[in-house]
């Protein structure tokens, strides 16, 4: 039976290394001590996977301990790929991840990749660390794939069993065997696809075009602002034609689609076309924050409120809805404009999960001072706030407060109150 190490156990690891445990002899690795800890005790801090559920992965075991990879027939990698400050991509964390492995790499071993990439990453940027310190070579010795991962955390329906998984490999012998052993945790179909690159690819896209369908409802949105028309009730109508897509404004956050389009953008530069319409989009995404400002301060004059002064509460901090996950959140975006001007402003939020440190002072852990804010701003449309409902939120403000709904998820606000 083959033997499985699973690389960086984070939202992506921790389900790849459970489902594979339930099957193969597998290695949950992670350099975090402390994650390791607490999953040893079958606790996922990050609210994916319940006790019960990592429990049933009697194959599985959890490892701080490099060596505990050694003899693996497969490596998976699923460590982050942020960007730096200046939006170009950081693979040191796969870097690292690399040189690990080639440590225990022997002849005969598949090395899969499931952090997102842009394309070629796996072959032009990778292949070479695992050569150089593993003295293997590629096609001859060892072998690689790609399988881009598509979980989205917070959402309960789609199950990672459930969700469609492509493969890409060095050649065709790879490919079923990588296919295979994924088609025993995967309900669909595995789709194969020709090359590595194709695989790297279709993931990349698949979020750089969500990200620019939001920039263009982002766009619509402050244009609609402008021409008093409700976007939302736009998108409705438009939605009525058979070849119409429905993507709503919003902010963008995230490790995913936020910087999956910057390395696909890095790339493109790299091989000598800029993609401006690419990084339009980002540009637009990422200053939707003033935007929402800017509309508060309208709404603010316009209800004779003096903003300076205004005590402001910040309803939802993560960085999408139902998660806990704040990384790259642009409501911090938000919050930071209101800080800025010196303003008064707390947050709530209860499906925060991460350390907030410099933020920590302003969050509220529960909010009961009703008739207390003069500006209440939905900014993540967590369950939580919708089951509160609009009449339980409107009380922490009082008769002349502004009601800002980021997402217009509560029926009937007026367009001035939304995005
Ligand atoms: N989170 C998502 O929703 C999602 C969805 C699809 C794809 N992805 C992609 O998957 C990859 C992983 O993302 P994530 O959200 O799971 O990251 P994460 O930050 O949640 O977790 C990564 C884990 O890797 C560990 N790690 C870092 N370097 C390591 C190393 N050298 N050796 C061992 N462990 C190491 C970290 O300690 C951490 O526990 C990224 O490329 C991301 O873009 C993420």
């Amino acid at each position: 039976m083959a033997k499985i190490s699973v690389i960086g156990l984070g939202y992506v690891g921790i389900h790849v290394a459970v489902s594979f445990g339930k099957y193969f002899s597998t290695i949950g690795y992670d350099i975090n001590k402390k994650r390791i800890n607490e999953l040893k005790k079958n606790i996922d801090t990050n609210g994916e996977l319940s006790s019960d559920y990592i429990i049933k992965s009697k194959k599985l075991k959890f490892s701080n301990s490099e060596t505990d990879i050694k003899n693996s027939d497969y490596y998976i990698i699923t460590v982050p790929t942020p960007i730096d400050e200046n939006n170009v991509p950081d693979l040191k964390l796969v870097e690292e991840a690399c040189k690990l492995v080639s440590k225990f790499l022997k002849k005969k071993d598949i090395v899969i990749f499931e952090s997102t990439f842009y394309p070629g990453c796996t072959e032009n940027d990778c292949v070479p660390i695992l050569e150089k310190y593993s003295k293997l070579k590629y096609k001859i010795d060892f072998t690689c794939a790609y399988s881009p991962e598509r979980i989205n955390p917070g959402d309960k329906k789609r199950k990672f069993k459930n969700i469609n998984k492509i493969v890409g490999a060095s050649d065709k012998f790879t490919l079923n065997k990588v296919a295979a052993i994924y088609q025993k945790i995967i309900i669909p179909k595995i789709f194969k696809t020709s090359s590595i690159a194709i695989a790297e690819a279709s993931k990349i896209i698949e979020n750089t075009q969500r990200d620019l369908n939001i920039a263009l409802m982002n766009e619509f949105s402050i244009i609609f602002s402008k021409l008093n028309i409700d976007t939302k009730e736009v998108i409705k109508a438009a939605s009525t034609k058979w070849n119409f897509n429905k993507y709503y404004p919003g902010m963008v956050g995230g490790h995913c689609i936020g910087v999956d389009p910057y390395y696909l953008a890095f790339k493109s530069k790299k091989v000598g076309y800029n993609p401006k319409l690419i990084l339009k989009g980002r540009e637009i995404n990422e200053n939707v924050s003033k935007f929402v400002f800017q509309k508060v301060k309208i709404l603010a004059k316009k209800n004779r409120l003096n903003l300076e002064k205004a005590k402001t509460l910040i309803l939802g901090v993560t960085f999408k809805k139902n998660c806990g996950d704040i990384r790259n959140s642009k409501v911090f975006d938000l919050i930071d404009i209101f800080k800025k001007k010196s303003m008064f402003i707390k947050f709530y939020d209860p499906y925060l999960r991460n350390k907030i440190n410099k933020y920590k002072r302003n969050h509220l852990l529960n909010i009961s001072k009703s008739n207390y804010f003069d500006i209440i701003i939905l900014s993540v449309d967590h369950d939580f706030f919708l089951k509160k409902g609009i009449r339980q939120i409107l009380k922490y403000g009082h008769k002349n407060s502004i009601f800002f709904d980021i997402n217009g998820s509560f029926k009937g606000i007026d367009s001035t109150n939304k995005l």
